[in-house]
């Protein structure tokens, strides 16, 4: 739900953004793709089905951080206050070293 003055607030990675003017019908995926040049979230059917726009959201659930597989082509942008978007750019570790599901795509000649 978006703040009383309209915006909405979360973190993207480790980053915390804030938006307004948000269209209601914006998507997760076109903002991180087209806005954030987050481009490894993929856009696949677009229709939630085959999962190649898959990103993390947490939220809280008492007091603690519970995290969930969305598909972002079908989650409106306008949905995640108070939220924690991870995308596959924030797997790597700080120094550059791949998460071993990355390693792994590349090992295996993944694509999605
Ligand atoms: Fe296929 Fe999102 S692009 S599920």
């Amino acid at each position: 739900m978006p703040q009383p003055n309209g915006s909405i607030s979360f973190i993207l990675n480790d980053r915390e953004v804030t938006l307004s003017d948000i269209a209601p019908t914006a998507t997760l995926l076109d903002y991180l793709r087209l806005d954030r040049r987050l481009t490894g979230t993929k856009e696949g059917c677009a229709e939630g089905d085959c999962g190649a726009c898959t990103v993390l959201v947490g939220r809280l659930v008492g007091d603690r951080l519970v995290y969930e597989g969305v598909n972002a082509c079908i989650r409106f942008l306008g949905s995640l206050q108070a939220s924690h978007v991870v995308t596959v750019e924030h797997l790597a570790g700080q120094d550059g070293t791949l998460h071993p599901v990355q390693q792994a795509m590349v090992d295996f000649h993944g694509s999605q």
